[in-house]
Formats: C-alpha cells, structure tokens, sequence
C-alpha cells in the first residue's frame, strides 16, 4: 500500500471558521475525510498532520517514511527557506496545494518558494485542490516505480 502524509501549515486548523469568502466553510477534519476516501480509492493510506509551527514541520518532512508529500504550507509558502530546504532534501515527491488562487491574490502570495522544489502545485481549487494535487502525487509515485522495474 502507498503511505502519504497529507501536512496541514499555519491556521489551517480555523478552516471552516476562517475566512470563509476565500477559503470554503469546510473544516479541516471534512477536507481530510475527503482526502482519506480518494486515498483509499486508489490504494493509499494516509497520515495527517497539522502544525503553527515552521520547525514541526520541517522535522515532519525529515522524519517521514512516507512515499510521498501533500502539503499546504499555507503562509510558510511565501516566507519559509527552512521547509522549502527541507522539501528539496526529500527525495520522495511532494507536491503543494493551496485551497485560493495565490496567484489571483495580495502580491506578497504570489511567489511560493516552495513551488521551484515540489513536484508540482495545485493552487485556487477550493478543497478540490487536495484531491487533484493528491491524483497528481499518486501518478508520480507510480510512474517512479515503474522506472525504477
Ligand atoms: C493558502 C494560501 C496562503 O497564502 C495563505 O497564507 C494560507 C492558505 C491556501 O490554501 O489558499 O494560509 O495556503
């Protein structure tokens, strides 16, 4: 079975009381119920964690076995060198995924200094972008593998 750790950055655990114009008024234990059920569809198993907290996180990305990274680093995308480093030290894909458009908002959210090292990005889909950025990561996983026959 494949294991995906889903991570969760800062404030995402206000999902569905925060913002709710851009950000949707799903919580974030409905947005991983709908991860775990795609996940399961085909094949995966999911861990998932939150964290406020840039170091938790990076020690998150070092320490996982996992075969691959979904992550929102929600405000960390546009700041965090650390994550961003400890991303490019993975080598397992990670791909990121954010629920607005960040290109469609404030200038300082535009640029993601995570995007240049992730697998790829999945950004303005709402809490669709979970289940397309996890599709996505699913297919890299398995392409890896069938290269690696
Ligand atoms: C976000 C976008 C970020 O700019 C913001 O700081 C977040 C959430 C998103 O999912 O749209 O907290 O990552």
């Amino acid at each position: 079975m494949t294991r995906l750790l889903v991570i969760h950055g800062p404030n995402l655990d206000l999902l569905g009381a925060r913002e709710n114009d851009i950000y949707g008024t799903d919580t974030i234990e409905d947005i991983n119920g709908e991860i775990s059920r795609v996940a399961g569809e085909e094949g995966a198993d999911c861990e998932f964690y939150q964290s406020n907290h840039e170091g938790d996180i990076v020690d998150k990305i070092r320490d996982s076995r996992a075969d691959g990274i979904l992550i929102n680093p929600a405000a960390y995308t546009h700041t965090s060198v650390a994550i961003r480093d400890a991303v490019s030290a993975k080598n397992v894909p990670v791909v990121e995924v954010h629920l607005s458009n960040i290109y469609a908002r404030e200038e300082f959210r535009h640029k993601s200094l995570i995007a240049p090292v992730a697998a790829g990005e999945i950004s303005g889909f709402g809490r669709n972008s979970y289940c397309l950025g996890l599709k996505g990561l699913l297919s890299i996983i398995a392409n890896r593998k069938d290269a690696a026959r």
